[in-house]
């Protein structure tokens, strides 16, 4: 039903960009109460002004109610967001990538915000891994925890460490596999821009992008040219092979990467006092050297001992993971 409904609504013509909605990407929501076969429906146009708005509105309601046949439709039309989001801030966004899943991606991306945090700077997960979510769980959050809504409309993140965090796991059910495609994606990260009450103090945005060299990487780009990257691999020639894809994907986009993160590098055997290469070695160092980036740092197996996937400074992992959180703080004062 549903479907059908978007189908022909997505023929309509914005009268103020001679686009069709489905090509100015007009349609933002659309709800269908069965009980009262009620269509709720938010449509953004170009230009809102009296005369657009009455055109475009008499063209969905004649849709709805006389073509389709509904008895009811909630409409409510509204202009196209300019770019007045966190997008066009001053905070540094930086994307954490990989070439495959598996790699320790998210939990890199955690903990370089954990340890900036914890140097006193305000911090921001956006976890836009949506096909393999794990931040919430890596920041321990309640799988109960959902974010709020603000008085006018606005998402409030979840708030861990000081650390500000927005999943789309928060929008899924735990067990709902996720069989959103791009555009959906797309929109999800709309929201994360524009709809989030992030902190006005925001310094560092850190975003788990899904591995591989999908659209979401043109979708950053758009959004956020300004934004940088940090490439995780394991030292294994299978990691790092689809690591340089995906960084050459980055940089034909003109991404800057601020830099390579070797993880799982050695597995420090106390039985023996030998670090064990588990995954090979030199991984880190070809990604490197392909891409004429830095190889930041190269980090052992080991288990936390305070937490689930965050390393405190205690521990070698969580030195390490500092010294990353410095090399991005000097990075961006050169
Ligand atoms: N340096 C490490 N030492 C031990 N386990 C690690 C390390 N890095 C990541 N892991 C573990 O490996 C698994 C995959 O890490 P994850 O961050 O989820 O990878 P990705 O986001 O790339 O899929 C997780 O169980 C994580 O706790
Ligand atoms: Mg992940």
């Amino acid at each position: 039903m549903i479907n059908k409904i978007r189908t022909e609504l997505e023929k309509i013509v914005d009268p103020s960009l001679h686009k069709t909605l489905k090509d100015s990407e007009g349609i933002k929501h659309l709800g269908y109460d069965e009980e009262n076969d009620i269509v709720t429906l938010i449509v953004a146009m170009g230009e809102k002004n009296p005369e657009t708005e009455k055109a475009l509105k008499l063209e969905i309601t004649k849709l709805i109610k006389i073509d389709l046949g509904h008895k009811g439709i909630k409409l409510q039309i509204e202009e196209h967001r300019q770019f007045n989001s966190i997008v066009n801030s001053s905070i540094r966004f930086i994307g954490i990538i990989s070439g495959k899943g598996g790699v320790g991606k998210s939990t890199v991306a955690a903990n370089i915000a954990y340890r900036l945090a914890k140097k006193g700077h305000k911090v921001g997960i956006i976890d836009a891994d949506i096909y393999g979510s794990s931040i919430p769980n890596i920041m321990e959050f309640d799988s109960n925890d959902r974010p709020r809504y603000t008085e006018d409309g606005k998402i409030t993140p979840l708030v861990k460490d000081n650390i500000e965090t927005i999943s789309t796991e928060f929008f899924t059910q735990p067990s709902e596999p996720v069989i959103w495609r791009g555009g959906m994606l797309h929109s999800m990260l709309d929201h994360f821009f524009y709809d989030v009450a992030w902190s006005k103090k925001m310094e560092y945005m850190l975003i788990d992008l899904p591995p591989g060299t999908g659209d979401i990487m043109l979708d950053i780009k758009s959004y956020i040219p300004q934004a940088k990257m940090i490439l995780v691999t394991t030292p294994h020639p299978s990691a790092s092979h689809v690591a340089i894809k995906a960084g050459y994907a980055a940089q034909k986009l003109e991404h800057e990467i601020l830099g390579i993160v070797e993880n799982m590098s050695y597995y420090y055997n106390e039985a023996n006092k030998k670090n064990e290469k588990l995954f090979g070695e030199g991984g880190g160092q070809m990604v490197a050297s392909s891409l004429g980036a830095e190889l930041i740092c190269q980090i052992p197996i080991n288990r936390p001992i305070h937490h689930t996937s965050l390393y405190e400074s205690d521990e070698q992992i969580g030195n390490l993971y500092d010294d990353i959180a410095d090399y991005i703080i000097m990075s961006y004062e050169k």
